[in-house]
């Protein structure tokens, strides 16, 4: 089992108050990721929750998406999808604009990655308003994937994310509030 409890992990999740911008306190997983323990408990308590899921692929949102994404496909033995931010596909590709707690976005995919029997798992480092996963969820719907599952590391749940996401279909789970 992992070598960390949940609580532990929080532990390592730094707070950085009025970033980016005044009012939001960020929550930074850079010192969790540096912390060798944590990163790999992280990761094994991901695969657990997804161990009965079913996917056929892992979808992770830029930037810090990709970096527990990857680390989950390679525990499950499945593909990578990579989720972009605008204007960073060499192809062809659909986009969804969305609102998140600080701001606004676009995010990209390339559908032909994308096959119509696949059962995509959503990934990403934190959820808050639920609008990055959103748009991640409904570019995958829109290329033709089942998608009823989301992961997280962290969840903000005051931010209503998992309620968001659960009008849409989507199941959440996340290591640590
Ligand atoms: C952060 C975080 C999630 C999103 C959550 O990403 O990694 O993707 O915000 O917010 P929401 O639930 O309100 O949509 P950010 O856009 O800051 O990009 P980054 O991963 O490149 O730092
Ligand atoms: N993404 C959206 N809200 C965030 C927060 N409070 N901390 C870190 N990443 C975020």
């Amino acid at each position: 089992g992992p070598g960390l409890s949940r609580d532990e992990l929080k532990q390592l999740v730094r707070t950085v108050p009025d970033f980016p911008s005044s009012g939001i306190q960020f929550r930074d997983i850079t010192t969790l990721l540096a912390h060798g323990e944590g990163l790999s408990a992280s990761v094994d308590m991901l695969a657990g929750m997804a161990a009965d899921l079913g996917a056929t692929k892992v979808a992770g949102i830029e930037a810090r998406g990709f970096i527990f994404g990857t680390a989950l496909a390679l525990r499950l033995g499945v593909g990578f999808v990579p989720i972009r931010k605008a204007g960073k596909l060499p192809v062809e590709c659909i986009g969804e604009d969305y609102a998140l707690e600080y701001g606004e976005a676009r995010v990209e995919l390339d559908p032909s990655i994308i096959g119509s029997d696949d059962k995509v798992l959503v990934v990403d480092d934190l959820l808050a308003t639920g609008g990055t996963a959103l748009a991640a969820v409904r570019l995958l719907r829109r290329a033709g994937a089942e998608v009823s599952h989301a992961l997280f590391v962290i969840d903000l749940p005051e931010l209503g994310g998992a309620g968001a996401l659960a009008e849409e279909g989507i199941t959440t789970h996340a290591l640590i509030d």
